[in-house]
């Protein structure tokens, strides 16, 4: 199990540090879930500093492709990586709708984590409409196929998949747990074709999407459901600790 919080656009630096602060707290009765946290960049290095000598992992919400240069606003996975990351969120629905990122230039962003040593937290899921009209499972192999054109088995060990349904961010409105089980074991079936199954069963496969305290356990009861992405329940410590406890129950 691994729970993971997107911080988003969230916090500023004494915020960042003192959410932090909180959460490793919670998570030293963590025991064997996994904790992440993403904060935006400018916090990243005070976050780790809080972080340090603590199980908790750190991971940035994208990255640009590239290692440095001339990308005005960017943040390559060096940088990442040299603050102390040691995961990286690519794809994000909110960098594909709000930012134009198209699903080749996730897959380069993948690439780029992986050559760095960074664990892509791959992104997918559908929107209201396309569910409405019966498609998540074709939209979500096109994300999955593009987004992994090019990578290998053992890359792939290095993987984690996020499912989030557009329609379900932020919105209050989380999918059943029946709904979410039968795309995450989509998901699973899918990689386990394009990975065969000793690596494709391995990848943990999160689950995004107003995940709150009293909704936790539903969805994380679920056989393929490995975990968390957490956005707006990540910004309040006993919440986030709330869902870890939850997790707690499901860890071997
Ligand atoms: P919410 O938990 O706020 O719905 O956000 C989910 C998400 O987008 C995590 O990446």
């Amino acid at each position: 199990m691994l729970i993971a919080g997107n911080w988003k656009m969230n916090t500023d630096l004494p915020k960042a540090r003192a959410l932090a602060a909180g959460v490793r707290k919670a998570a030293e009765t963590a025991g064997d879930v996994e904790v992440l946290v993403c904060p935006p960049f400018v916090s990243l290095d005070a976050v780790c500093q809080v972080m340090r000598g603590s199980a908790v992992q750190v991971g940035g919400q994208t990255l640009y492709p590239e290692d440095s240069g001339a990308f005005t606003g960017e943040v390559s996975a060096p940088m990442l990586r040299s603050v102390g990351c040691s995961h990286v969120i690519v794809g994000h629905s909110e960098r594909r709708q709000l930012f134009g990122e198209t699903d080749e230039e996730v897959n380069a962003r993948l690439v780029q984590a992986h050559l760095h040593g960074l664990v892509p937290i791959l992104c997918v899921g559908e929107t209201l409409q396309e569910r409405n009209a019966g498609h998540q499972q074709t939209v979500v192999k096109e994300q999955l196929a593009a987004a992994l054109a090019g990578v290998d088995i053992a890359e792939a060990a290095d993987l984690l998949v996020a499912y989030e349904p557009v329609w379900a961010i932020g919105t209050g409105e989380t999918a059943s747990p029946e709904q979410a089980q039968a795309m995450h074991a989509f998901i699973r079936s899918w990689l386990n074709d394009r990975f065969g199954e000793t690596v494709g069963v391995d990848i943990a496969i999160l689950y995004g999407g107003s995940m709150k305290p009293h909704n936790a356990d539903e969805l994380l009861s679920q056989d393929d459901v490995d975990g968390g992405l957490i956005g707006g329940a990540s910004l309040k410590a006993s919440d986030f600790g709330a869902i870890i406890n939850v997790a707690t129950g499901y860890t071997a």
